[in-house]
């Protein structure tokens, strides 16, 4: 069974062995601490440490910013150095370099650049502690405590569930008097894209449908008082008479479900919700449209969509977020067998419209589609849905940001500020007509699962199918396969599966709690 990180404390192993010895001890309660240093401005050659490496420095008698003096260069944004000894409490402490102090929102970058920076930084320098063995950080707040909880949470997060040899699991805490709500805070934001990665990255054969609804169930356990969960079985499938969903799921061996979660955080519960739909394929395979081998195992993470959409609703729940939300997440795997729909094969989705599957590899939007008509009978103040959909989408914008499909400014300002904030960015697409009509010309039914010009605008052409499913005058369609993965883009995912763009969802949805 998979060992999920929960909320904070992170439980330490602890050591029983009788020969554990009190230089063990003494080296297990060794104690890192992350302390950020600014770029040096204009001709002033002393280093502009932050407000808590300052105190620090205070404590040590200016030896921090004596040896920092002397160990090289100026810290440039991104760089660390780390410094034994200075003080009794913390053998290590890792100098991290923030960049410019005053950086902030950066228009053209369309995201908080200070925020960045310390997210960027902190990770690193928990990371080089983590390397050292250290099992509990202390933090700088940098002047943003939650950005640097982000940092320290996204930074050290490291799937190492399957391996024998594990990395040092640490505890991270605020370092000094700073504002830990803001702190406690970033943690939640991190955990809930840790949860995300944690749910992606792990293999088909330990997620599969029944255990992605079961691992949502357990995550929302310690908040039965305002979500409630329902696991609908291939019965309940039918009786929606969701065929679209129901023909990719037939070819696999594995049951889909379709997992419903309700978080009502507004004291109005009348007050209309807000629903998040995610593409739920634990496995894509291609289906008879066969995928090619070459990356294929990377296809375990086509659930990302649920993943991340499931995540935030774990988030927002953990924050007591009031405002409230409904989550929707087909789960299935899209597999080949003699029992898997074939091209050409036509299906009807609850909507009563018929779709000419011509590629069997085009099912996310197959399962999305009945999802929409779903979502639409909660009568919603809006719809976001997230889907790992079109390679078109990595190809057009690659990791830089989430392509933004909507039908609506407001639901556009609203994912964009929140980006902003996160830097978990987003980019918006077009809903032309011209890619409507390349989805509406089948011969035998009312659309087709394919563009007329199967690759050219991929991703613009399966926004224009999910469009068919939708009435709703705010909804937003989010194509995240490009985010899907990290390698080395962003400075504080280790290389893996990203759980992007969970925190900007979260931050969505919080904005949503200041509107009417
Ligand atoms: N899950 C894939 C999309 C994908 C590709 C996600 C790469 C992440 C990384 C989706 O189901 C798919 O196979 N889409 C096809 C659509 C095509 C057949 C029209 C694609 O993108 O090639
Ligand atoms: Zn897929
Ligand atoms: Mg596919």
């Amino acid at each position: 069974m998979l060992h999920l990180r929960r909320a904070i404390p992170i439980a330490v192993r602890t050591n029983t062995c009788r020969f554990f010895s009190a230089s063990q001890a003494k080296l297990n309660a060794r104690k890192g601490l992350v302390l950020g240093v600014y770029e040096k401005d204009g001709e002033d050659s002393n280093p502009h440490l932050t407000d808590t490496a300052v105190a620090f420095d205070g404590t040590v008698s200016g030896k921090l910013s004596e040896v920092l003096k002397i160990s090289g260069p100026p810290l440039k944004k991104g760089g660390n150095r780390i410094f034994y000894g200075l003080h009794e409490d913390f053998p290590c402490v890792a100098l991290v370099g923030l960049g410019k102090k005053d950086a902030g929102v950066c228009g053209a970058e369309s995201w908080d650049t200070c925020k960045e920076n310390i997210r960027a930084a902190v990770s690193s320098g928990c990371r080089l502690l983590q390397d050292l063995e250290l099992a509990h950080v202390e933090v700088d707040s940098c002047g943003d405590a939650q950005s640097s909880a982000e940092g320290a949470i996204l930074g050290l997060f490291q799937y190492d569930q399957l391996k024998s040899k594990k990395k040092t699991k640490v505890t991270t805490r605020l370092h000094g008097s700073g504002d830990m709500e803001a702190w406690h805070k970033g943690v939640l934001y991190g955990e809930g894209q840790n949860l995300a990665r944690l749910l992606m990255e792990a293999p088909a054969n330990y997620i599969t449908p029944t255990v992605f609804a079961n691992t949502i169930e357990e995550q929302m356990a310690p908040y039965t008082d305002r979500v409630k969960v329902h696991k609908r079985g291939q019965a309940w499938i039918e009786e929606q008479e969701m065929g679209a969903f129901l023909s990719v799921s037939k070819g696999s061996d594995e049951p889909p479900v379709f997992l419903e979660l309700h978080y009502n955080g507004c004291p109005d519960h009348t007050q209309a919700p807000l629903l998040l739909v995610g593409k739920g394929v634990t496995f894509d395979s291609g289906g008879i449209s066969l995928k090619p081998p070459s990356g294929m195992d990377a296809m375990r993470a086509d659930m990302g969509g649920a993943a991340t959409v499931c995540a935030s609703i774990v988030t927002a729940a953990a924050l007591k977020l009031p405002v409230n939300i409904i989550g929707l997440a087909p789960l299935c795997e899209n597999m080949p067998s003699g029992k898997a729909t074939k091209p050409g094969d036509v299906v009807r989705a609850k909507n009563g419209k018929t779709i000419q599957v011509d590629n069997t590899d085009a099912e996310g939007r197959l399962i999305l589609a009945d999802a929409l008509c779903y979502a639409h009978t909660f009568n919603p103040r809006a719809i976001v849905n997230a889907a790992t959909l079109t390679g078109a989408m990595d190809v057009a914008l690659g990791s830089a940001a989430t392509g933004v499909f909507t039908n609506s400014d407001w639901l556009w300002q609203q994912l964009h500020k929140a980006s902003v904030v996160t830097g978990d960015r987003v980019w918006r697409m077009p809903l032309f007509q011209h890619y409507t009509k390349q989805v509406t010309h089948s011969p035998l039914a009312d659309l087709n699962n394919i563009g007329k010009y199967s690759r050219s605008g991929g991703a613009c052409t399966a926004a224009a199918f999910l469009k068919e499913f939708v009435t709703a005058r705010h909804w937003a369609h989010l194509d995240i396969a490009g985010v899907m993965s990290n390698k080395d883009e962003v400075p504080y995912l280790r290389k893996g599966m990203s759980g992007r763009p969970t925190r900007t969802l979260v931050e969505f949805a919080a904005g949503l709690t200041s509107q009417v």
